[in-house]
C-alpha cells in the first residue's frame, strides 16, 4: 500500500541496503525537497550523513540561523555552513543583467559547494532531493531557471571529477508526497508548506545590481509582509508572497522632515502549477497595514506598491 508510512519505510530501507557503512553528503538549501531529504536520511544511516549548506548571503530574513537551528541543533544532523555572504556580494557587484546574476549565483554556489565537499573525506554518495517532475522536466529542455544544484549534478549524471554515486530517494514522489513525508519525519508545518523560494534567492528579487545594503533592507521588508500574511490567515491562500526591492528612490515625508528613500513592492500571487498565475487580490485593510509598518519601521524605504500583474504575461518574479 502506498501511504506515508510505508513510503518512509521502504525508502529506509532501500537508502540502508544501498550505502550500506558508506558516509553520504547532501546539500541542504532549507527547501522542502532537501529539507525532507536530509529527515529521511538522517533516519536511515544517522552520523553516516553530512549536510552542506550554503548561505551566500540571499535568504530570507534569519533564514540561516533557522536551518541551522532547526537541522543542526533540534534533529543533531551534521551540517556544514558555508558562510560565504562576502564572496557572493563580490561576484555579483557591478552587474545588472538578470540572466547572467543567476549564472554568477549558479556558478559560485557550485564552486562553494564542491570546495565544501572536496573537505569531507570519503564520501561515497551525494543526496539529493530531485523529485518526480524534475525528473521529468530534465527529459525534456531545460529552462536555466532550475534549482542550481539540481540542474548541475542532475539526474544528467555527476561531474567527471567527483566520483561519489548519486542517491534520490525522492525520485519518485510529487511535492505534495514529498510534504506529507516532511511532517511525518517530524519537520514543522510551516517548514513544508512555506511558500516556494527560488534558488538564486533575493538575488532576482533585488533588481539590477545586487548589494549588501539592499538584501539587508529587503529582508526586513519582507520579513513583515509575511508575518502579517500569516497573521491576517492570508498565506495559506496565496500561493506564493515576497517583496521586490526596487533601487530607485523616492521621495516621502515623515513629520516636518523631507525623506528620500527607496521602493519596494508587494507580489502575491494565486496559481496551481506557477506556469499560469493570477495577482492575488489582497484585502485593502491588510495593504495599507502592511504598507504602513514597512514605512515606518524600515527607515530606508520610502515608499511601498502592490503589483497587479498576472502571469502571463507578467513573471511571477520580476527578474
Ligand atoms: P517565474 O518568475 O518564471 O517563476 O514566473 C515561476 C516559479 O519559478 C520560480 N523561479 C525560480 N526558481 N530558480 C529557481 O529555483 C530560478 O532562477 C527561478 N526563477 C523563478 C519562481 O519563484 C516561481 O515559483
Amino acid at each position: 500500500l502506498w501511504t506515508t508510512a510505508n513510503i518512509i519505510d521502504d525508502s529506509i530501507a532501500r537508502v540502508r541496503e544501498q550505502v550500506g557503512t558508506d558516509q553520504v553528503m547532501l546539500g541542504l538549501s532549507g527547501g522542502v525537497d532537501s529539507s525532507v531529504v536530509a529527515a529521511l536520511l538522517h533516519k536511515a544511516i544517522g552520523d553516516q550523513l553530512t549536510c552542506v549548506f550554503v548561505d551566500h548571503g540571499l535568504l530570507r530574513y534569519k533564514e540561516g540561523d533557522q536551518v541551522m537551528a532547526m537541522f543542526a541543533e533540534n534533529m543533531g544532523i551534521k551540517v556544514i555552513r558555508a558562510d560565504v555572504e562576502d564572496r557572493f556580494m563580490e561576484a555579483l557587484a557591478g552587474e545588472t543583467d538578470p540572466e547572467k546574476k543567476r549564472k554568477i549565483i549558479g556558478h559560485e554556489f557550485i564552486e562553494v559547494f564542491d570546495a565544501e565537499s572536496a573537505k569531507l573525506k570519503g564520501v561515497k554518495w551525494l543526496a539529493q532531493g530531485t523529485i518526480y517532475p524534475d525528473v521529468i522536466e530534465s527529459a525534456g529542455s531545460k529552462t536555466g531557471k532550475a534549482k542550481v544544484i539540481k540542474s548541475h549534478h542532475n539526474v544528467g549524471g555527476l561531474p567527471e571529477d567527483m566520483e561519489m554515486s548519486l542517491i534520490e530517494p525522492l525520485r519518485e514522489l510529487f511535492k505534495d508526497e514529498v510534504r506529507k513525508l516532511g511532517v511525518a519525519l517530524g519537520l514543522p508545518y510551516n517548514m513544508v508548506y512555506r511558500h516556494p523560494f527560488p534558488g538564486p534567492g533575493l538575488g532576482v528579487r533585488i533588481l539590477g545590481e545586487v548589494k549588501k545594503e539592499y538584501a539587508d533592507i529587503l529582508r526586513l521588508a519582507d520579513n513583515i509582509y509575511i508575518e502579517e500574511l500569516v497573521k491576517w490567515d492570508l498565506y495559506e491562500k496565496t500561493s506564493q508572497a515576497f517583496t521586490v526591492f526596487l533601487p530607485v528612490k523616492s521621495v516621502g515625508v515623515v513629520g516636518d522632515a523631507r525623506r528620500y528613500d527607496y521602493v519596494v513592492a508587494l507580489r502575491a500571487v494565486e496559481t496551481i502549477d506557477f506556469m499560469t498565475a493570477r495577482w492575488a487580490h489582497l484585502p485593502y485593510d491588510f495593504l495599507e497595514h502592511v504598507s504602513g509598518r514597512i514605512i515606518n519601521e524600515i527607515p530606508r524605504i520610502s515608499r511601498v506598491v502592490y503589483d497587479v500583474s498576472s502571469k502571463p504575461p507578467a513573471t511571477i518574479e520580476w527578474e
